[in-house]
């Protein structure tokens, strides 16, 4: 390397590894607080504990516009266990349409198989999203619930889910609707009060940027129902359980204390930043198209459907995924995810989750853009 390059690399290295993969992302630094002064003062089963759910509660209700007759529920677990609640929640005779544009889509699809529900499956080629009049044409089925992939992380395609959920109860109003908004949750605007679903849920290391201890999901009135008149629950997956012990901010099992206080902490920060955090979401992810454009490369996901939360970035043929990703964190101290799947070799995957700023995303897209023009000096 040249010692002008090298010059150029060291000023637009990031002074802290800045974990910008879609999958576990850098914690803010509310979360960082909390993590820091974390003491062990009370048991699950105690009123702190109680006092401490309730405000995680509250806090989801304000933020996410969770009107009466949808709960959210505080887990212990990951957003694939959902995928399995939502699963476990549903009887046998209720036929589903799933979907599978990608990698995570297609895996909730095999969750419901593979505990025997029955499910028809609604196919993309990876980059594509589902339009207006597939859609329309798949929901005319009567079917009794539809899943959703608000954002497929492994090709950076998000779904336009309002227009979506309207289109269900305009065409299908009896079929329930369930949302995997795992790696967009607190980036997009999605007022419950107007989306309505039956099931939306998220992991709290994606966008919520905790360390990955647990995740959320607001379940409906009519989910409990459902619910209430499915066999052979069991126990850990079981909603009725988790509804009732949410009446008494309580859950059935132990969640801990540790993922209510990041919880609230990264709530605050998003209620203190309030309605600019989408505007930042989306100057974010209009960095990462024109970046891309700017050096004549392609995203996977197809013009419309681009996510404001993860791009997956075609790379030049010479240049693979994985020795991209291993340059950026071994200069500019990023790490990013290499194309996912079948894309692995040839893409790279970078999120705009959290706190990220416009600054730092700009120096970031400075350093690429380093690393691809000088990319045959630093083989
Ligand atoms: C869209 C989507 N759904 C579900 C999951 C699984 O979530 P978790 O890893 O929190 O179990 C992921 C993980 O990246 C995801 O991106």
């Amino acid at each position: 390397m040249s010692p002008a390059l090298v010059r150029e690399i060291v000023d637009l290295r990031l002074p802290d590894l800045a974990l910008w993969a879609p999958g576990p992302h850098m914690l803010t630094p509310a979360v960082r607080r909390v993590l820091q002064t974390y003491q062990t003062t009370y048991s699950h089963r105690s009123a702190a504990f109680k006092a401490c759910y309730q405000k995680a509660a509250d806090l989801l209700r304000e933020v996410f516009h969770i009107p009466p007759g949808f709960t959210p529920l505080i887990f212990g677990h990951t957003g694939s266990y959902n995928w399995e609640m939502v699963a476990a929640n549903t009887p046998r005779n209720c036929t589903t349409l799933g979907m599978d544009i990608g990698a995570f889509s297609k895996k909730w699809a095999q969750v419901f198989q593979s505990r025997g529900r029955q499910i028809d499956v609604l196919k993309a080629n990876w980059g594509e999203g589902i339009s207006d009049q597939t859609w329309a044409d798949a929901i005319s089925k009567s079917y009794g619930l539809a899943l959703l992939t608000h954002n497929e992380t492994s090709t950076g395609v998000m779904l336009p889910i309002q227009e979506m959920c309207d289109a269900v109860r305009r065409i299908s109003p009896q079929t329930l609707i369930a949302i995997d908004a795992v790696s967009i949750a607190g980036a997009a605007n999605t007022p419950i009060k107007t989306l309505r679903p039956d099931y939306y849920f998220w992991s709290l290391q994606k966008d919520f940027a905790c360390p990955t201890i647990g995740s959320v999901m607001v379940v409906s009135d009519r989910a409990f129902d459902m619910a209430a008149n499915t066999p052979e629950r069991g126990y850990v997956l079981d909603l009725i359980e988790w509804c009732a012990r949410a009446e008494t901010a309580q859950t059935p099992m132990t969640v801990a204390d540790l993922t209510l206080q990041c919880l609230i902490a990264r709530l605050e920060e998003m209620k203190r930043e309030g309605d600019q955090r989408f505007k930042r979401h989306r100057n974010l992810a209009a960095m990462h198209r024109e970046w891309a454009a700017a050096h004549g490369l392609r995203l996977i996901a197809q013009p419309g459907y681009e996510s404001l939360t993860v791009s997956a970035i075609r790379l030049p043929r010479h240049i693979s995924g994985s020795d991209f990703v291993a340059k950026a964190r071994a200069l500019l101290n990023v790490q990013l995810g290499a194309g996912y799947g079948e894309t692995v070799a040839r893409a790279f995957r970078i999120a705009a989750m959290g706190h990220t700023s416009e600054r730092d995303m700009q120096r970031v897209l400075e350093g690429l853009s380093l690393l691809l023009a000088n990319w045959s000096q630093l083989e």
